[in-house]
């Protein structure tokens, strides 16, 4: 096991240095480079679809809610993102030009496939995104993207989630292109931003670590966390509170920081403290003022951001610079490595969490 973590203490902190080659490799064969042209021969045969459905488990279902703000905004399709053990017993009201995307790490999640076999007795096509070669999801698809993070051994996702977000990104750049619904502006920035980001990210991990060991430290003595995020930044922000109960076993809720307002502001209080998303997007404006209601009620933050975004919290993390949904990219280790310091820092076995298995195959 020890040469199979490659010098790294766990499987989780190498999985999360490995995400610049997990990147490369998600791009390789589909962009090309020397062009700027992106091709996704797995879609061939599949129309764009009238509507989408995706449909996760865990940190599959923040990757669907994330791609929906792109998929909305460059490809214009409605996108509904569903929690599979819900989808899977609902009355479903699905047509035949709609498409359903199941994405699964494992590709054997069974609510995933559950929802799946139903999706498909209605003559409703699949299009699967899933990690492991020949899994169930791969084989019963109707199409398959393979996200090629490699295998995955840590508990707690953490690569794979960036190799779905990466072909999300590909995808939602794809139909767009189709429907000629591209906006001039995403055309110049996403296909050269993604490939740049490999060499950023691998020259950034090493500070955002430091950062996070730092922070680990100061904030180990909570109880509670809240994670606030608007946007695209919200589905990360129940990301990183699902990644800190994973693996350090403290309590945390992911937030939509306007929805703070109607109920969860009354539990803020100093030992409360808060991890903001706060990145320097047209909603900043928007946290900083959600940001300034958590202060007055003396509770301490942690604001993830950019430089020149004159966030004034106790604790900045300044991260790249890097705009729109590419920004993503730096904004998910920082959230990952932040729960892998605090469980560490707190001797958790981060590997190995309690109650929790890797591919969930039962109900
Ligand atoms: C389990 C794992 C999670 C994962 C979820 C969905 O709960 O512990 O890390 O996100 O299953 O798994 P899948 O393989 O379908 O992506």
């Amino acid at each position: 096991q020890a040469a199979q973590k490659s010098g790294y203490k766990h499987f989780m902190l190498k999985e999360i240095f490995e995400q610049p080659q997990v990147i490369r490799d998600c791009l390789a064969g589909r962009v090309d480079e020397r062009k700027q042209t992106l091709d996704i021969p797995e879609l061939k045969t599949m129309d764009v679809p009238k509507r989408l459905s995706i449909v996760a488990c865990g940190t599959s279902y923040h990757a669907g809610l994330w791609a929906k703000y792109i998929i909305e905004s460059w490809a214009r399709i409605p996108v509904q993102v569903e929690i599979a053990s819900e989808f899977r017993y609902r009355s479903l009201v699905l047509d035949k030009d709609d498409l359903v995307l199941a994405i699964s790490q494992s590709g054997e999640t069974a609510d995933t496939l559950a929802g799946m076999r139903i999706v498909r007795e209605k003559g409703v096509p699949v299009l699967g995104l899933c990690n492991v070669v020949g899994s169930s999801v791969a084989r019963e698809s109707d199409a398959v993207i393979y996200t090629q993070a490699g295998p995955e051994i840590s508990v707690a996702s953490t690569k794979a989630m960036c190799s779905q977000l990466v072909l999300l990104t590909l995808l939602a750049y794809y139909w767009g292109e189709k429907k000629g619904t591209l906006r001039q502006e995403v055309r110049d920035t996403i296909l050269p931003g993604l490939l740049a980001l490999p060499k950023q990210l691998k020259e950034e991990l090493p500070m955002i670590r430091k950062k996070a060991k730092k922070l680990a430290r100061e904030y180990a003595w909570a109880k509670s966390f809240f994670y606030l995020g608007r946007g695209i930044n919200f589905p990360l922000a129940l990301e990183g509170a699902l990644k800190l109960k994973e693996i350090s076993y403290i309590h945390a809720e992911g937030y939509a920081s306007g929805e703070m307002k109607h109920g969860p502001i009354a539990l803020i209080e100093p030992d409360f403290p808060t991890f903001a998303l706060a990145l320097d997007d047209f909603l900043l404006p928007k946290v900083k003022s959600n940001l300034k209601e958590v202060q007055a009620r003396g509770g301490r933050i942690i604001a993830l951001t950019h430089k020149g975004a004159n966030i004034q919290e106790e604790d900045t993390w300044v991260i790249p610079r890097v705009r729109g949904p590419l920004g993503s990219f730096f904004v998910l280790p920082a959230l990952q490595l932040f729960a892998y310091e605090m469980a560490v820092y707190l001797g958790k076995d981060v590997d190995q969490p309690r109650n929790l298995a890797k591919s969930v195959t039962v109900e």
